[in-house]
């Protein structure tokens, strides 16, 4: 793994809006007196998510809010490769996965297509500041390789057609659709539908995706916000809902989706 550095420049402060500030409290709650140190993964999340990357001024705040070492607020900082220690586009950083399925399907191509449209080199901006990007091990979605991660969502069943379409369309300010990209199929099950099991009734099959209009991790948080357990977007209280209420709600979500297909709405 690479050595991994705050960047060279920094701000000179930071400070959480007032909205995040009552989450990272609300987060900071849930552990008992003296553990406070518990929730530097979730604050230090919301801070990258309101400013895009991880600044040295945040860690500072960030070790006050949890009573904790600034040295070990950068020791989490800069071990988790999830944190971004250098600024990234204010419209998206690209993660592409280059691990051995990606890249036999193709995600060499891809990287060429960051390469030529952002940058000749990762986590460095594109001119107009609006992109940035990186190559990452596997995401977990090798079954629609190749793909990339943007923020929250995965984009699948990637092309260089497809992924130069997408770029343009988030540079636009269009709404995009996560999940497989021009393949008929939901979430990982097999093009065209199912092909095995076919006597069990599946009532499990999701809710449709909802396109998003990709502009910055913030707003990619905001979008799902609330959306499902423990998602930790800038909406959610940070008190954890019973499972049971999240899957009811995915449950009526997708009873709708499906009536509103059946009457040819969807
Ligand atoms: S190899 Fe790319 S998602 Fe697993």
């Amino acid at each position: 793994m690479s050595v991994r550095r705050l960047h060279h420049e920094q701000p000179e402060s930071f400070e959480f809006t007032p909205e995040n500030l009552a989450w990272a409290k609300k987060v900071i709650e849930r552990y008992p007196e003296g553990r406070q140190a518990s929730a530097v993964v979730p604050v230090m999340w919301r801070a990258q998510e309101q400013v895009g990357w991880v600044t040295e001024p945040a860690i500072r705040v960030i070790s006050e809010l949890l009573d904790m070492p600034r040295i070990r607020v950068l020791e989490v900082a800069t071990f988790y490769t999830m944190f971004q220690l250098q600024p990234v586009g204010k419209k998206a950083h690209i993660q592409v996965c280059g691990t051995t399925p990606c890249q036999l399907r193709g995600s060499e191509e891809l990287v060429k297509v960051c390469k030529s449209k952002i940058s000749e080199t990762p986590h460095t901006l594109s001119e107009d500041g609006n992109f940035s990007w990186e190559e990452v091990e596997c995401l977990g979605a090798c079954v629609n390789a190749p793909m990339v991660q943007i923020f929250k969502d995965f984009y699948e069943d990637l092309d260089v057609e497809k992924f130069e379409k997408l770029l343009d369309d988030i540079a636009g300010g269009k709404p995009v659709l996560p999940g497989p990209q021009g393949v008929d199929r939901i979430f990982a099950a097999p093009e065209g539908g199912p092909t095995t099991l076919l006597s069990i009734e599946d009532t499990t099959k999701g809710a449709p995706q909802e396109a998003v209009v990709v502009e910055g991790s913030d707003a990619a948080s905001r979008h799902h916000a609330g959306d499902a357990l423990n998602t930790g977007g800038a909406g959610y209280t940070g008190i954890p809902r019973p499972a049971e209420a999240g899957f009811a709600e995915f449950i009526e979500r997708h009873r709708k989706a499906e009536e509103a297909k059946a009457k040819g709405e969807g």
